[in-house]
């Protein structure tokens, strides 16, 4: 089935929601590329769904660490886990064992119940964080807005 955007997957902060999208849209490419039987396509695809997962996971926990997130070591927990679980499949996909499906699959399953689970977990941590900002902002004009945190963080993890 393809996968598509659900309003249960938003968290209400629009940097992490894109991203998230993001991922989503990586999901449906490599279903994509796994009808059209193209096995390079597929790697391609699942490369760099890989590298941008990544890439979000330390936003994420950057983001999370900032927020004084109570849970952030079990979340990141959570993310090495994944990102083994991937690698596994990776592996066994460079042995030449057609792991497509069962990948989309397990992708389709563990993100979307991860988003909607865990990520929504820390959305409150993180919107006082940015209230915090906010605020700190009006008081101290020269103080780090929320934006820039974001900025920088974007510029951090993903090139
Ligand atoms: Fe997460």
């Amino acid at each position: 089935m393809p996968i598509v955007w659900e309003p249960r997957l938003d968290t209400g902060i629009e940097v992490i929601d894109e991203q998230h999208k993001r991922i989503v849209n990586y999901i449906s490419q490599l279903e994509a590329a796994r009808r059209s039987g193209d096995r390079n396509q597929v790697m391609a695809v699942i490369e760099e769904l890989v590298d941008y997962t990544q890439s979000h996971f330390g936003f994420e926990e950057a983001m999370m660490e900032e927020a004084g997130y109570e849970f952030l070591k079990p979340h990141q927990k959570v993310h090495e886990l994944f990102i083994k679980r991937v690698t596994e499949f990776t592996m066994r996909a460079a042995k030449g064992e057609d792991i497509a499906e069962e990948l989309q699959h397990t992708l389709t399953r563990w993100l979307m119940n991860h988003i909607a689970n865990e990520d929504h977990n820390y959305a409150e941590a993180v919107k006082r964080m940015v209230a915090r900002k906010q605020q700190a902002a009006v008081t101290t004009p020269a103080a780090a807005t929320s934006k820039g945190l974001f900025a920088s963080l974007l510029k951090r993890f993903f090139r």
